[in-house]
């Protein structure tokens, strides 16, 4: 080979190898554009999917945020909380203490990922579609709107002993919070502006009996009422429904830090973030600003959306939302 040509063909050698590590580095990155190539209609098809859910029941948009949460809470945003149990061989998180009989929502996402499968099969990971549904549901009950980054992959595993330790329980003291928070590497603030989440959606009695019967900082008209469809001691009413947002339960918006200003808090964790602690401030100029809870509330489910993703060839493409390949 003559020099110019050898030349030639060794920077074209280097370019490529340097371009391999490159995309190895962007593969490791969650991008908007993932599948801008690849499934050019995904936006599309998921947020048809969630637009159909939503207007089916409304709740949905709030059962998938809470299914976001407790899957990012548990290994990474890597779609453990959607694999079914099976009888003597796999434990997941569907049985978990908070989640068990709690989130729901699962069929919304298995039908999304028909709908995505049906036309780039194979490509997009469950865990992506959640990432996306979650944004839409948001959006369609009247919240803002942001870019997803995607590229996260669904794992293969799930731990129902991480979900049984790693999300917060209703009763939780404002020190707590910050800690389960912290050890998922978000802020307080992060925590008080996810907790707006409970702008939507609906809670069970056994998860407010104890705030409603044995709380004093809580509003005496909102007790009575929440009493009549709460009985004291556990039985039928456990599982009766009250809005976690007394004023505007389906709409997004930042309603529930002004009823946490009245303490009309419906749990006893809600009403902790403004009961003369660290994030009193915080939510009394949520309470005011719209768009400061919104844009905190953007800022922290990004953040939340980042923990810990599978991606590059790490994990799998589940071929069914509900158990690994
Ligand atoms: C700060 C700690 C949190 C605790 C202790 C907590 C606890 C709870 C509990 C006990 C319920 C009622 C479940 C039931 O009765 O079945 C609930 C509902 C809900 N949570 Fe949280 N939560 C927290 C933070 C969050 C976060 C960060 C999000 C999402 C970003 C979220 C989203 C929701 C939604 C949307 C609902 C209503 C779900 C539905 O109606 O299906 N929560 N939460
Ligand atoms: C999403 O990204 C696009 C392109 O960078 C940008 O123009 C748009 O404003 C972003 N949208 C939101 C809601 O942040
Ligand atoms: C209230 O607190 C007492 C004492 O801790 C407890 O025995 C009781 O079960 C609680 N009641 C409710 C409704 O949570
Ligand atoms: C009482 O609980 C039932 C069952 O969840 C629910 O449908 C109803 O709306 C609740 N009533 C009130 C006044 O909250």
């Amino acid at each position: 080979m003559a020099p110019a040509a050898l030349l030639l063909t060794r920077v074209a050698a280097a370019t490529v190898a340097v371009a391999c590590v490159l995309s190895l580095g962007a593969m490791a990155q969650l991008s908007p554009t993932f599948y801008d190539a690849s499934c050019p209609n995904l936006q599309t098809i998921v947020r048809s999917g969630m637009a159909a859910a939503v207007q089916q029941e409304p709740r949905m948009g709030a059962s998938i945020l809470r299914l976001f949460f407790h899957d990012c809470f548990v290994q990474g945003c890597d779609a453990s909380i959607l694999l079914d149990d099976v009888p003597g061989s796999f434990v997941g998180e569907k049985n978990a203490g908070p989640n068990a009989n709690s989130v729901l929502g699962y069929d919304v996402i298995n039908n999304i990922k028909t709908a995505v499968e049906a036309n780039c099969p194979g490509i997009v990971s469950c865990a992506d579609i959640v990432a996306l549904a979650v944004r839409d549901g948001v959006n369609l009950l009247g919240g803002p709107t942001w870019n997803v980054s995607l590229g996260r992959r669904a794992s293969t595993t799930a731990s129902q002993s991480q979900a049984n330790s790693d999300l917060p329980s209703p009763a939780s003291s404002l020190t707590t919070l910050i800690a389960v928070f912290a050890n998922k590497g978000l802020s307080a603030t992060d925590m008080t502006a996810l907790s707006g989440a409970h702008s939507i959606g609906f809670a069970q009695c056994k998860n407010y009996r104890s705030h409603i019967y044995n709380d004093t900082n809580i509003n005496k008209q909102f007790v009575n009422t929440l009493r009549s469809n709460c009985s004291a001691t556990p039985g039928a009413s456990d599982t009766n429904l009250a809005p976690l947002d007394t004023t505007t339960q389906l709409t997004f918006d930042n309603a529930y830090f002004g009823n946490l200003v009245k303490k009309k808090g419906l749990l006893h964790l809600e009403q902790e973030l403004f009961n003369g602690g660290s994030q009193d401030a915080l939510v009394q100029q949520y309470s005011t600003s719209p768009t400061l809870f919104a844009s905190d509330f953007v800022t922290a489910m990004i953040k939340m959306g980042n923990i810990s993703p599978l991606t590059g060839t790490a994990g799998q493409i589940r071929a069914n939302c509900g158990k690994v390949n």
